[in-house]
């Protein structure tokens, strides 16, 4: 049986109505509109409603991305979930979005914890699961709400962060849609501490002591990941293009994970790919995680910035630490 290309059949993206301001910010804790736009390019971000879970998030983004394939619920065996905001530890969201889906009983779905990576890990997984010829359609969906995990009265890291989904329908390629060319994964466990939620799991449940101590929110060394990320993104991207026999000038768009415009603008010269050729909407969202790729994504592809024939590369770092890249040609 002659392998399938997988392709991108549809893409979706779902963000919170509520939206915070860094004004609004300013008046919580103890930072600036100044401060936030200057070091980060975060103007606002978007904040969950109360009871509107991360599978909620996802679930919206999955009917957005199965409409423009053309698809249902039913169509598709395969569901991959990257959050590392799941509604309950256990049992995984997955399963609780292929529900809200109304998808049917026997699919292969659950969530992968790669952080803000977790979306370019689950392209990779969910193509190379449906090139094996045993599933047909995937949906891999970022969905994050990050509102969640935050310690709002860390100015350090409450600035940085909102919530959103994006997600994309795979499979045989029908002609339109975008091939997947290639991926590359990594991770550099060694570095795991300088970014995490440092209780809740095995090593550390939950207690009232854990609770007063704060340690249920995201901790970040936000200036040591800051150089990592620019020289993992950077790697990542390099050997892809090599692999794949490219050069920067032969990347039509850049999907980059939207942390900081710093970090975007970093890689922007280092790489000599000029700005104008990123996609970047963190000032409207922030960074939402695992949902970051593919939000940028689909509103990249909607607004135009891939045309048929394009070539996009997209790159993520995070927590792990992790990074990776994937090559589409539209
Ligand atoms: N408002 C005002 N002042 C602030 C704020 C704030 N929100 N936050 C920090 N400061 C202060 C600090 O206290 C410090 O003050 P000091 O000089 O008196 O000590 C000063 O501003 C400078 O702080 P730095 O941390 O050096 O600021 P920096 O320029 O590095 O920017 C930032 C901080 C935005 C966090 C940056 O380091 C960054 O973006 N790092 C990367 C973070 C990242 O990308 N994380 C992604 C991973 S996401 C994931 O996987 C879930």
């Amino acid at each position: 049986m002659a392998t399938p290309t997988i392709a991108i059949l549809g893409t979706g993206s779902y963000t919170p109505t509520r939206i915070l301001t860094n004004e609004e910010l300013s008046k919580q804790v103890d930072t600036s509109d100044e401060w936030i736009l200057s070091r980060t390019g975060i103007r606002q971000r978007h904040i969950a409603a109360e009871g509107e879970h991360t599978s909620d998030l996802a679930a919206h983004a999955a009917r957005a991305a199965l409409a423009d394939a053309g698809l249902t619920a039913a169509d598709i065996d395969l569901l991959i979930l990257a959050t590392i905001t799941p509604d309950i530890p256990m049992p995984a969201s997955a399963t609780i979005v292929q529900h809200k889906l109304g998808m049917r009983s026997h699919a292969a779905c659950f969530d992968l914890n790669a952080a803000c990576s977790g979306f370019v890990y689950g392209l990779d997984t969910a193509s190379a699961m449906l090139a094996s010829g045993r599933y047909r359609y995937a949906l891999v969906i970022g969905a994050e709400k990050l509102s969640s995990v935050v310690d709002w009265k860390d100015r350090t890291t409450c600035v940085l962060f909102g919530d959103a989904a994006g997600a994309v329908v795979l499979g045989p390629s029908r002609g339109d849609g975008a091939r997947i060319i290639g991926t590359k994964l990594y991770s550099e466990g060694g570095m795991a501490d300088l970014l995490c939620i440092p209780a809740g799991g095995s090593a550390c449940p939950a207690t009232t002591a854990t609770l007063a101590a704060g340690q249920h929110f995201i901790r970040m060394k936000g200036r040591e990941i800051f150089k990592v990320a620019v020289r993992e993104m950077e790697d990542a991207v390099e050997e892809i293009l090599e692999q794949h026999a490219l050069s920067p000038d032969q990347i039509a768009c850049v999907i980059p994970h939207q942390a900081n415009l710093r970090i975007i603008e970093a890689l922007s010269k280092s790489l000599k790919i000029p700005l104008e050729r990123f996609f970047i909407n963190l000032d409207r969202y922030g960074n939402t995680s695992g949902a970051s790729v593919p939000l940028a994504l689909d509103e990249a592809r909607r607004a135009g910035r891939v045309k048929r024939g394009d070539t996009a590369l997209l790159v993520a770092f995070g927590a792990g630490l992790t990074y990776g890249a994937a090559l589409v040609r539209w």
